[in-house]
């Protein structure tokens, strides 16, 4: 019995392949879970609810509320009783509404309210899995933190065959328990990250900034909180965003502000990762009125900001890790080995402009890691929330454990 006393939300949307999900049910039953299902109006139409309700011997949850007796099923008890929350079959308007928040039905508003780890299985038609918009959503949940159980290669109830069917109840159980009972690495440990760009003043409409979109610092943060730590994720104006309740959002604007914010919250950490591509130069004097047009040249006068990197390792304890992030055009390992020494660095996660989807904007990125023993290990592209975890997985490695 290996779900013993785990809770777990079993989300059913319309999808041929909802038949699966009553065998998939019996299996996490019978491994002795708690069972919730929650089942779209689609659903129904697939697998019937009394079928569900035998096999889990609880309800099934549909409608917001009870036909009979008017009675409320609260979507956010739900979502905090839960351990996990699984969806399977995850039909592309399902996945379509988690990604954009369309709470029109229980199933996506008990999704809005979990706490929980939640696991996506999708399902549906191969040229439906393939286009652009399921891709894009697909991504965006990634991004939320979600883990996909990619579907497999096969026969479709289209009669076509191709990348679309829902993976086997077995396998989709074997991915819960293993998520369920993964060690968490950073129980009690505090992390700062600092992410996004930031911007420099230079009058009440213009401002100096750069094209750091914070999805890396967001995804490290996630990741970072998903083994257990306290996050404090100081943040310049970015467009993600994060309801993590382990993780701290402060919000900043300039470098200043920046600094400010991680000076103080790095005394209570055990690990600071340097994610923010800080401005380096800033205005040396802000207009208070917006700056007519005219004529002449506008010079600008700027002074470099604080490096909050160098500043962290000139102050870091020896039991305190710090990471900092370099991007660089040419002469890349050994540019970002100067980094390192000059900063007082635990190692630094190396970017190339090179190297395609890296860098700014893009859902992907390509690392080399770099430590102060002069280990160089170059992974290859990958998303991004799979680089942040190899990012905390070398964190735990040089000495949070
Ligand atoms: N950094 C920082 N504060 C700054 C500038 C940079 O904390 N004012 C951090 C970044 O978050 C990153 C590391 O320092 O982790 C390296 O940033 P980068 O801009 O590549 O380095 P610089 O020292 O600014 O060097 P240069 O821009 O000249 O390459």
């Amino acid at each position: 019995m290996r779900l013993e006393g785990k809770n777990i939300i079993l989300g059913i949307t319309g999808s041929i392949a909802a038949y699966k999900a009553a065998m998939l049910l019996r299996l996490l039953i019978k491994e002795g879970a708690e069972v919730q299902v929650v089942i779209t109006p689609a659903g129904k139409e697939f697998i019937t609810p009394v079928t569900l309700s035998a096999l889990s011997n609880k309800p099934v949850v549909s409608e917001f509320f009870g036909a009979n007796d008017g009675s409320w099923n609260s979507h956010v008890d739900l979502g905090l009783w839960a351990d996990i929350m699984l969806i399977a079959p995850a039909t592309a308007t399902t996945i379509g509404k988690m990604a954009n928040g369309i709470a029109d039905n229980m199933l996506v508003t008990t999704y809005l309210s979990a706490k929980c780890p939640v696991l996506v299985a999708p399902a549906m038609d191969l040229d439906m899995f393939a286009h652009p918009s399921t891709q894009r959503n697909i991504s965006i949940l990634k991004e939320y933190g979600n883990s996909i159980v990619e579907p497999g290669e096969g026969e479709l109830a289209s009669g076509l065959s191709g990348k679309g069917r829902m993976e086997e109840p077995e396998k989709i159980l074997e991915i819960v328990v293993e998520q369920l009972s993964r060690k968490k690495k950073l129980l009690n440990k505090t992390v700062l990250v600092t992410a996004g760009p930031t911007y420099e003043k230079i009058d009440p409409v213009r401002f100096i900034g750069n094209h750091s979109s914070g999805k890396m610092g967001y995804a490290i943060a996630e990741e970072l909180a998903k083994q257990g730590a306290q996050v404090t994720l100081v943040s310049g104006p970015v467009s993600v965003s994060t309801n993590n309740r382990n993780i701290n959002v402060v919000k900043v604007v300039s470098a200043q502000e920046m600094y400010a914010a991680s000076i103080s919250a790095f005394k209570n950490c055990d690990a600071a990762v340097m994610c923010a591509a800080v401005a380096d130069f800033t205005p040396v004097k802000t207009e208070d009125q917006k700056t007519k047009r005219g004529k002449e040249n506008w010079n600008i006068e700027l002074e470099p900001t604080k490096d909050i990197a160098a500043e962290l390792g000139r102050v870091k304890t020896k039991k305190q890790v710090l990471v900092g992030f370099a991007l660089e055009t040419n002469d890349e390992v050994a540019n970002a080995q100067k980094k390192l020494l000059k900063k007082n660095l635990d190692f630094i996660v190396l970017n190339s402009l090179n190297d395609k989807g890296a860098g700014f904007g893009v859902d992907t990125n390509k690392i080399t890691i770099v430590d102060r023993n002069n280990n160089q290990k170059v992974f290859e592209l990958k998303s991004k929330v799979e680089v942040a975890k190899d990012i905390v997985e070398k964190i735990v490695e040089v000495g949070l454990e």
